[in-house]
């Protein structure tokens, strides 16, 4: 079956009661049982457990990520906490991109630390360096690629190679591109994790998270982890995020194409220092990036002259664009990562991760480009 059909027919039948053509939201704690002996026989028993519009959920991104098994979480911080509360103990030793989203850089830094678990950040872009620090004791390379915010891009296949031979596991949040552009179980990945918030609800409207897997038992330790903490994602966002993903492919394909005009249009703009965008060829790892996915995303950073001061300008001017946190929407939004999004990152490691104070991020939505190319440049005048 192919990946539109997928999206919008995987994990979803009609209800058998009604014929209702979505799945009903099961808003509902518990579940009545048959009798003691029988218990769990219709397959739920609490909702912390499992949840029949969760499940719905969770076999779609099964289906569309081609993995194993899923869990969906409250929120993509969530699912992340509860592969390392499922798979980690004291006394391993993980290693983190050093470009992630900040949220999972603070909890690795300030949490697994906290409970006796060793933690390196390296440059994940360049595989040697990660083989460099692997350890006996390395249970997990964590990456995320394209990276939040400046977008490296990391060799999913070598990672996995490394990996593999050394007994670790690959971790890859695949946030940015979606299954629709990127498929890391293809490349070895043992672990796909999402923050469902952003394209596959693309709506701005619900905080999710999913931890797609490529064998039942990490399926079992991080189901495990997740009804032990309580991680879990409610039923009306699984609904939500149902409806979400059915256009996730056609969002994927308009918002990425707005990208790359806007990409296009800044890379020649007397104002902007430089821009990132895997689908530049300028971009380092362009080719790279144009092996592993099939599309390059909707996330555009980029430096005015002028740097922080002249950054901060241009994202109170906009009018269009929101300044908001956030991405992946069909809203279009700007964000300034020092102060926003990875404000929990020390300014030292920030620098050393080019994540500069004049950074300025892009989510491309589904407006027309050219208003929103009408709108920057308007900005840009006045800055
Ligand atoms: C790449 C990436 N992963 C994970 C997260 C965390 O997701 P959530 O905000 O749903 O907890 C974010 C949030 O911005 C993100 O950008």
């Amino acid at each position: 079956m192919g990946f539109r059909t997928k999206q919008v027919h995987a994990g979803v039948t009609p209800d058998p009661t009604t014929g209702a053509i979505l799945t009903p939201i099961h808003q509902s704690t518990t579940f009545v049982q048959d009798s003691v002996d029988e218990y769990m026989g219709k397959g739920y028993s609490y909702s912390r457990g499992g949840n029949p519009t969760v499940r719905a959920l969770e076999e779609k991104l099964t289906a569309l990520e081609e993995g194993h098994d899923t869990t969906a979480y409250a929120s993509g911080m969530a699912a992340t906490v509860a592969v390392f509360l499922g798979l980690l103990r004291a006394g391993d030793h993980v290693i983190v991109a050093d470009v992630v989203y900040g949220g999972t850089y603070r909890f690795a830094d300030q949490f697994l630390t906290k409970f006796g678990v060793d933690v390196t950040f390296a440059d994940a872009s360049e595989a040697d360096r990660v083989e460099a620090v692997m350890r006996p004791e390395t249970r997990i390379v964590f990456t995320e690629s394209p990276a939040n915010p400046t977008l490296k891009v990391t060799d999913l296949a070598a990672i996995s190679e490394i990996t593999r031979s050394a007994d670790a596991l690959h971790v890859t949040d695949n946030t940015f591109l979606t299954p629709y552009f990127q498929k890391p179980f293809q490349l070895g990945a043992n672990i796909v994790i999402h923050s469902t918030t952003k394209f596959l609800d693309g709506h701005n409207a619900t905080l999710g998270g999913a931890v797609v897997v490529d064998a039942q038992e990490l399926h079992e330790k991080i189901s495990f982890a997740r009804i032990s903490a309580g991680l879990v994602m409610s039923p009306m966002v699984a609904w939500l995020t149902l409806q979400g993903v059915k256009t996730l492919s056609e969002r994927m394909d308009r918002q990425s194409a707005n990208a790359l005009t806007i990409a296009e249009w800044l890379r020649d703009h007397p104002k902007v220092d430089y821009v990132n965008y895997p689908g530049l060829a300028s971009h380092p790892q362009f080719e790279l990036s144009s092996r592993q996915a099939s599309g390059f995303g909707a996330l555009v950073c980029f430096e005015v002259h002028g740097g922080a001061e002249t950054g901060k300008k241009l994202m109170d001017a906009v009018e269009l664009w929101s300044l908001a946190e956030n991405l992946g929407a069909v809203e279009s939004l700007i964000t300034h990562p020092v102060t926003m999004t990875h404000a929990a990152v020390p300014a030292e490691e920030r620098v050393a991760a080019g994540i500069t104070d004049g950074l300025v991020r892009l989510s491309v939505g589904l407006e027309d480009v050219d208003d929103l190319i009408a709108d920057l440049d308007s900005a840009l005048d006045r800055v």
